[in-house]
């Protein structure tokens, strides 16, 4: 994700911020730049690469220099190039701006600075765009030109702006994207995470949405979209360094979970409108006719990718009426699969450069079939190589284990299904109109999921499946790939070993695994196999075995028939699997605390993997 530094002061500005923007390189980026105050003017160096190559290539040229901003974007609008990367500036280059987020109608307020206002571009970012409405709007007072043209923008947005006409003022600005004021003596910082100023200083204030900053080195203001001055607590960092890159929690991984809210928001963002209920995919360049005459649609991905997979399948033959094969991409190179006219392949990827993912891809393409990818990183391999690219906007994923990325791209594939069934006319549009409601409703009910009291209750049932060496997963329809995904994460993080089943398959051969106390978890969200469900978890008490149920409210027989139930807010049942998903992640989680393992860098896997 891409981090923000700033300061003024009397000290060297460009090592605070190259130091700065270091200590944000665990969030992932592409790219790192910087702008200086020299004498007057703005000074802006910037390249695709390390932050490491930048303060080789600036040198000691900078020393006399004490105000300035940094940036490391990971790149969303535009590929991860050096043109692309921050600060951006105006056309006479005496404004510069850091930014992070999405302007979301940079492309009608691109259009209307270059065709009415005669402003020229340089980049293909969003952010440039802001640097040229604060040009627009600047008269010598640039609080006043970005409060104006901040008016004009649609998005989320930390922004940090300078001015060549102002020496040793720094402006911010935030809506829905943090950013975090550091106060020292006579020297100011500001930065969009805590681990970039703590060498400084442990002093802070939080700026909330809506609010604008203006710090000099002597004097910081908050002030409101109206202009009226807010008074703003100093809020004292206790946290260390590495407690500070995981936002105070323990692990990576559980970071992650945390800010499912808010990826699966960004992954909507412009793709429903919220005013009439549409989804809106005209960016993947499908024609209706195109869509409608789709016969066939593979899907190909591995590991947590190939999950959301067969999840797809399911939706999309449900509700959009396409037939799906979905097959894990190490198989699906080999396997000879029947390429005919009239079908689509889809890969899934988190990362966009595994191996076998991209050879799938190749596969396909080879083969005549447009391929669509979902993936979270621009300019990966798979987003270059695709004929499509479907952006995931989860940020970036550090834990080895896919937790926001996985839930993500369940959502691209709902989007996608609805889209894909309104244009077959396939969808029932009541159905339709429910299922975006669901979505919309998605971010309020992940952080029902993710209260303390729930946290409390998985991490309490952990103390007893850590004890054990194996576990089982089951569920029926749309549960079982959710049971799979949770069958793997316990796996790979915890170690103990998981199994997965459509539940309706015990009786054929896993029931002989069932001793007293051994730990199941039960997916039962599916209205339509509820009481067959409930039959196959008796098989299981019966022998023994201890049950945790995660289900809906309104599924009032579950808890009359289990050792211990989580519930889920009721949702259309073809949805819960997005809310079921995050009780099984934090069981592996909680699992793996409590047997002591290393939950974000498991033994013998890697984030990514670029070998077959
Ligand atoms: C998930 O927790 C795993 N680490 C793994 O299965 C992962 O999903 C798989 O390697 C695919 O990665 P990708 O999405 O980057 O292609």
């Amino acid at each position: 994700m891409c981090g923000i530094v700033g300061y003024t002061g009397a000290r060297e500005a460009n090592p605070i911020l190259i130091d700065g923007l270091k200590k944000l390189e665990y969030r992932g980026y592409d790219s790192a730049g910087v702008a200086l105050h020299r004498d007057g003017c703005l000074v802006i160096n910037k390249a695709a690469g390390s932050v490491a190559d930048l303060e080789k290539k600036l040198g000691d040229q900078f020393n006399k220099v004490t105000v300035g901003i940094g940036h490391t974007r990971w790149a969303t609008h535009g590929r991860p190039t050096d043109i692309n990367a921050h600060p951006h500036c105006s056309c006479d280059n005496k404004i510069a701006v850091v930014h992070n987020g999405i302007i979301e109608n940079h492309q009608s307020l691109r259009q209307w600075l270059a065709d009415e206002a005669g402003h020229s571009f340089r980049s293909e970012t969003d952010t440039e765009v802001m640097a040229h409405l604060i040009e627009e709007y600047y008269e010598d007072d640039l609080l006043e030109a970005v409060r104006k043209a901040v008016k004009r923008v649609e998005g989320s947005y930390a922004m940090v702006v300078i001015a060549a006409g102002e020496p040793d003022h720094l402006v911010c600005v935030r809506q829905d994207s943090p950013l975090i004021i550091g106060l020292g003596e006579g020297e100011n910082f500001v930065a969009s995470d805590i681990p970039a100023l703590l060498a400084h200083t442990r002093r802070t204030k939080i700026l909330e949405d809506g609010e604008f900053a203006s710090i000099t080195a002597d004097r910081v203001e908050i002030s409101d979209r109206d202009g009226k001055v807010v008074e703003r607590e100093i809020l004292e960092i206790t946290w260390d360094l590495e407690a500070a890159e995981k936002g105070g929690y323990e692990h990576f991984m559980l970071k992650e979970i945390m800010e499912q809210p808010v990826a699966v928001k960004e992954t909507m963002r412009q793709r429903i409108d919220p005013s009439t209920g549409q989804v809106d995919l005209s960016e993947l360049g499908f024609t209706e006719a195109e869509l409608s005459s789709l016969e066939k649609i593979f899907i190909v991905a591995c590991g947590t990718a190939y999950h959301a997979g067969l999840l797809g399948k399911a939706i999309i033959e449900k509700v959009a009426g396409v037939e799906v094969e979905v097959d894990v991409a190490s198989e699906f190179r080999y396997r000879e699969p029947i390429f005919e006219k009239n079908q689509l392949a889809i890969v899934i990827s988190q990362s966009g450069e595994t191996a076998d993912t991209l050879a799938a891809l190749r596969l396909a393409r080879r083969n005549g079939l447009k391929v669509l990818a979902i993936t979270n990183v621009v300019g990966s391999s798979v987003s270059r190589e695709a004929d499509r690219v479907f952006y995931t906007w989860a940020g970036p994923e550090i834990a080895v284990a896919s937790t926001k990325a996985y839930l993500t791209q369940l959502v691209a594939l709902y989007l996608l299904t609805i889209y894909i069934g309104k244009a077959r006319r396939s969808i029932d549009p009541e159905l339709a109109g429910e299922l975006v409601k669901n979505l919309m409703d998605l971010p309020g009910n992940l952080k029902k999921i993710l209260s303390e009291e729930s946290l409390s209750r998985l991490s309490s049932y952990c103390n007893h499946l850590s004890q054990w060496e194996s576990a089982f997963f089951v569920g029926r329809n749309l549960d079982y790939p959710v049971a799979m995904e949770g069958a793997l994460k316990l796996k790979e993080i915890s170690y103990i070993h998981a199994e997965a089943y459509a539940a309706g398959e015990l009786k054929h051969g896993p029931l002989a695994l069932i001793v007293e106390g051994i730990p199941v978890i039960a997916l039962v969200t599916q209205k339509a196999v509820s009481e067959k469900i409930l039959g196959n978890i008796q098989e299981v008490k019966a022998r023994g075995g201890a049950v945790f149920a995660i289900t809906q409210e309104g599924f009032d027989d579950v808890s009359r028939q289990v050792d211990s139930v989580f519930y889920l807010p009721a949702v259309n049942d073809i949805l819960a699997p997005v809310l079921s998903a995050v009780p099984t992640q934090l069981i592996a989680y909680y699992a793996a605390v409590a047997r002591g393992s290393s939950v974000d860098k498991p033994r013998n896997l890697a984030k990514s993997v670029t070998v077959e």
